[in-house]
């Protein structure tokens, strides 16, 4: 991809904060890269399933709410931990979905996806993220029907990936949304995400002068990797990443994130 290319697809990544929004083009960059006729772009937010411009086609034995549950999972980039599909296989710490549906209630997939699945006992090992204040109520409704669906391959609910020789920040730009940090920390870093339970109220911004000065490479690097002191539900904490990023990943995030503000 020339430099001009990997411009545009950097600053669309930087530039837009909403996901469904990120979501619609990335899929029409998948469709041309493709080539296929079909045309999948999407406008709606997820959570709104009616026919609109620009709506993606599904086969409509999908239903709603499962459709718009494999788009949740993308955006709330779940599979970044659990594999795309639900199939696992990223850490040994982290399960596969695939049998989850059959193996816990709604109710039980509700309380692990809002409130973690516990407290880790290992802290370098990744552990489930507690979504309660982060994830709305419908969008869990979502992800459950999905997840008891079976996980169920939905057409343009795909992740987004770097372009080939991307710079380092614009690489940690699409890893940014790709790994759904951008769902906790904010478009560009800004935070302000609430966090009710914790001292702070909110999830941390990674800009501004107080971040710059505490936060030099080596220890965002770190933090990054190992999390933060895991926090008890029903505070968010900071997931681990050591396992689930690679050593080139961690510094694309490290790059991007001192490019910023
Ligand atoms: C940072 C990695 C990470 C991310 C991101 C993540 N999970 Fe998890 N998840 C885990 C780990 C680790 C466990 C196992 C916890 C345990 O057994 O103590 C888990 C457990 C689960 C379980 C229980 C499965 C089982 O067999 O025990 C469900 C359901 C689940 N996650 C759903 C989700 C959903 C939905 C999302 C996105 C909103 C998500 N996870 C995002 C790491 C992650
Ligand atoms: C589920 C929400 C969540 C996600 C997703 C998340 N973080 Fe965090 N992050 C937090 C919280 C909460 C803290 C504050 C931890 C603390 O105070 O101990 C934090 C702290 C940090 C810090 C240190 C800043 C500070 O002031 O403590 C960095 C750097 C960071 N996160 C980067 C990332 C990156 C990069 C990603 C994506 C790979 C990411 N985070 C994904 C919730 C999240």
């Amino acid at each position: 991809m020339g430099n001009e290319n990997r411009g545009i697809v950097a600053g669309l990544a930087v530039s837009l904060g909403g996901g469904a929004v990120v979501i619609g083009l990335l899929t029409a960059m998948f469709a041309a890269a493709s080539g296929t006729e079909r045309t999948v772009t999407v406008t709606a937010p997820a959570g709104t399933t009616q026919a609109a411009p620009g709506t993606t086609s599904v086969p409509a034995s999908i239903p709603a709410d499962v459709v718009s549950g494999a788009y949740d999972y993308v955006h709330f980039a779940c599979g970044s931990c659990h594999g795309w599909k639900g199939e696992g296989g990223v850490d040994p710490a982290i399960p596969p979905l695939a049998g989850a549906g059959k193996e816990f209630t709604a109710e039980q997939l509700r309380s692990i996806i809002d409130k973690g699945a516990g407290i880790s006992a290992d802290p370098k090992a990744p552990f489930m993220p507690v979504w309660g204040s982060v994830v709305t109520d419908r969008q869990v409704t979502e992800m459950i029907a999905y997840i008891k669906a079976g996980l169920p391959v939905v057409p343009g609910a795909t992740p987004l990936t770097v372009p080939d020789g991307a710079a380092a920040d614009a690489a940690g730009a699409v890893l940014y949304q790709t790994y759904g940090c951008i769902n906790c920390h904010g478009s560009n870093g800004f935070g302000g995400v609430p966090d009710p339970a914790a001292p702070e109220k909110a999830i941390p911004p990674l800009t501004g002068i107080d971040f710059k000065k505490g936060f030099p490479a080596d220890k965002i690097a770190e933090i990054i990797r190992s999390g933060s002191v895991i926090g008890k539900q029903p505070i968010t904490a900071m997931p681990h990443w050591g396992g689930v990023l690679s050593d080139k990943q961690v510094s694309q995030l490290v790059a991007y994130i001192q490019s910023l503000k």
